[in-house]
């Protein structure tokens, strides 16, 4: 049974903070093809922050970076590098999510406040999480009283733009990809830890336990994980959260907890309806995918059955494929988009499945290991 006692309508926005906003913002909108729909900096009164919001389909991203070296911005970048640092959630109303969040544990970061957006009121609250990431409640109303929705609106000091005046890449950014919703994001927490954050996000927002994975299930010959997957009342928010598990050699979990000193966002998982499209374009746009080994399509047809797509198209976009017993998905994964090996992204199209590609774990693990004894992390 869902746990709908906590009303949360989705995942409002990602927030990544940046050492450079103006140029990640720019590798979204070139490589994944995002559209900048408003901003903040000093142009519109923001002194210390500089931020981009990126949309394509329901997925919004907002790319923020310091303008000073005292901003906590510029701290969380020096120590993390770049990544996720709040994970917004809409709820119908922002005093109702706090409360019951603080009733379940959590620590407030910033406590409820209130601030006019184009066309109405925007109230939010924020809760520290895992590491240094935090959750930030969203409620929006309009003036008259309903709920608001759209960019125009989207956040106190945020204005409308449609292009960084600086640079315009010949052709314009190339229309969308195909990204479509938020399928999924995934935690990485320290060994020992992933109990606590699965009991942190029942207690404070009602998310329960949809599967869990256990070492055995997510293991390659030198390392493991184990990971539960937790999702709201609506099931449509779906967080997994990873901790390393003792193996051979370091973990891709060990290895992003060292180099993010400590736990965060490993991936954002996008959804599209024709991964075939998406991954295509993403491709000619230069986005560099994780390849499974030449053997994974060997013996595919035989463990997945018949599926939609051609399984040539598959191979040659080096996608893969999981099947469950309510239907199959597709997915693929990029490389670490920072410097360091952290955040990656996942392009994902469900056909009925709803698990996280289990069937791949080891053949996905295999490719990640290769680049990770590549970046000389595989002791
Ligand atoms: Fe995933």
């Amino acid at each position: 049974m869902f746990d709908s006692s906590f009303p949360i309508r989705r995942i409002d926005h990602i927030e990544l903070y940046v050492g450079s906003g103006r140029q990640v913002a720019e590798f979204f909108q070139r490589a994944f093809g995002f559209h900048l729909t408003a901003w903040r900096g000093l142009e519109t009164g923001s002194r210390e922050v500089a931020s981009y919001l990126l949309e394509q389909g329901d997925i919004r991203l907002v790319v923020t970076t310091a303008l000073t070296p005292e901003s906590p911005v510029a701290r969380h970048v020096w120590e993390h590098g770049d990544g996720v640092a709040v994970i917004a959630l809409e709820v119908p109303a922002v005093d109702v999510a706090l409360e019951r969040a603080v009733a379940g544990g959590a620590e407030v970061a910033s406590d409820a406040e209130e601030a006019p957006i184009a066309g109405g009121t925007w109230r939010s609250a924020t809760i520290h999480a895992f590491g240094d990431t935090r959750l930030r409640f969203v409620e929006r109303r309009a003036s008259g009283g309903a709920g608001v929705s759209g960019s125009w609106g989207f956040a106190p000091g945020f204005e409308p733009r449609a292009s960084l005046s600086t640079y315009a890449p010949p052709g314009g950014s190339g229309g969308d990809c195909g990204l479509t919703a938020i399928d999924h994001l995934v935690a990485n927490v320290e060994r020992g830890a992933m109990d606590r954050w699965v009991r942190f996000l029942g207690a404070t927002l009602g998310f329960t336990e949809l599967m869990h994975f256990d070492d055995r299930a997510i293991s390659t010959e030198y390392s493991a994980l184990m990971s539960k997957v937790m999702q709201d009342g609506t099931g449509r928010i779906k967080i997994p959260i990873n901790e390393p598990a003792a193996g051979r050699r370091k973990s891709q979990v060990e290895e992003y907890l060292d180099f993010y000193r400590g736990p965060g966002v490993q991936h954002i998982a996008l959804e599209t309806a024709d991964i075939i499209r998406t991954v295509g374009a993403l491709r000619d746009r230069g986005v560099a995918f994780l390849q499974p080994p030449a053997t994974y399509y060997h013996d595919l047809s035989a463990r997945v059955g018949r599926l939609g797509e051609p399984m040539e198209a598959l191979a040659d976009l080096g996608i893969l494929v999981d099947r469950d017993d309510e239907g199959y998905l597709l997915q693929i994964f990029t490389e670490p988009v920072p410097d360091r090996p952290t955040l990656f992204f996942e392009i994902i199209q469900r056909h009925g499945a709803r698990g996280f590609g289990e069937g791949n774990f080891r053949a996905l693990f295999e490719a990640i290991e290769r680049e990770q004894a590549r970046r000389g992390n595989l002791d």
